[in-house]
């Protein structure tokens, strides 16, 4: 029997790789950076399923790139935004993607950002490093108070209410902004409080964003919204780097019109050396790792390769991202 035909755009752990491995003829790019679009496209022909990234971009060219044998797109993510689905859709082509098994570690990820820009820890790590630290210094990295502050959670799902979670342990007083309002139930479970965004961006003393990508989110936070905010808040962002406007984030965290910024993703991503935000002693910038621990990611690896060969075998997929295609 003849077997199915796959791309796989990287190296993933091999708790997912290797069930794919068994199944299907994989053509897997091992290169630490993504595949150059030209190769992508040329990689892509012929394929019956795609493991993807989302540093590949899944549009119409790709999909016709692949041609119509194609039955399956799936994403080693949560976030889509780099998956056109109305293209999927209409070629009736499910995708699928990694929800659930990733929440927790984000969520870690961000109250950990949220401590080292608060406390200051990459300047105090630099300071050490440096040989600058000769003695006590009561005037010496003062940061803003965790405990007891109030923090102000943008996307009230499932990475937001675990970031509430966290934030309770703390002490902290929890405002949260979503379109769709939490169930009173789950309000008096994470002590959390239903706002409008303009109280939340000016009462709040962290504000975590926890939103997809959209045209609606994007640049959400720009020059209007970083003024609102108390000159002591923090801003983290563990969602899309194009949900904060770059260049406002920059002025703001230089005119010290916000205390600081943890930054887990970027506009663009990935952040040149150079970059003001990667200098900035106020600005926190890791390499989107939020969901990389392990185990998460095997669970990540095991859930896509679950979605693709679900999707080979012309059945539902576990989690799809389009299951209009199912209608
Ligand atoms: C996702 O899954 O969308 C994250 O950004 C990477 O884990």
């Amino acid at each position: 029997m003849n077997r199915s035909k796959v791309l796989v755009t990287r190296l993933i752990p091999d708790a997912g790789l290797d069930r794919v491995r068994e199944a299907c003829e994989i053509d897997l790019w091992e290169d630490e950076l993504p595949p150059p679009r030209e190769e992508l496209l040329r990689r892509v022909a012929g394929k019956d399923g795609v493991l993807s990234l989302l540093t590949d971009r899944v549009d119409d060219e790709l999909l016709d790139a692949a041609g119509p044998q194609l039955k399956v797109v799936s994403n080693f993510a949560v976030g889509f935004d780099n998956i056109d689905v109305p293209a999927l859709t209409k070629r009736r082509i499910p995708g699928g993607n990694t929800p659930g098994v990733l929440t927790e570690t984000t969520a870690d990820l961000a109250f950990a950002l949220l401590m080292a820009a608060a406390r200051r820890i990459p300047e105090g790590v630099d300071y050490v490093r440096d040989g600058r630290w000769k003695t006590w210094g009561p005037m010496l990295l003062m940061g803003v108070d965790i405990h007891g502050a109030t923090l102000g959670i943008v996307g009230f799902g499932r990475i937001g209410r675990e970031m509430a979670r966290r934030g309770r342990g703390f002490g902290m007083e929890i405002l949260y902004h979503d379109v769709h309002p939490a169930s009173p139930e789950d309000e008096a479970d994470l002590g959390a409080r239903r706002v409008d965004m303009d109280e939340l961006l000016r009462t709040s003393d962290f504000i975590s964003l926890h939103v997809n990508l959209t045209d609606e989110t994007h640049h959400l936070i720009d020059a209007d919204a970083l003024r609102s905010m108390k000159p002591t808040a923090v801003l983290i962002n563990t969602s899309r780097g194009p949900v904060v406007d770059p260049e406002a984030l920059e002025d703001a965290l230089r005119a010290n019109e916000i205390f600081a910024a943890g930054l887990d993703v970027t506009e663009p991503e990935p952040l040149p050396a150079d970059h003001a935000l990667v200098r900035l002693p106020n600005c926190v910038v890791v390499p989107h790792i939020a969901s990389a621990s392990r185990v998460t990611r095997d669970r990540m690896a095991e859930m896509a390769a679950a979605n693709l060969l679900a999707g080979l075998r012309g059945e539902r997929l576990p989690t799809p991202i389009n299951p209009e295609v199912y209608e």
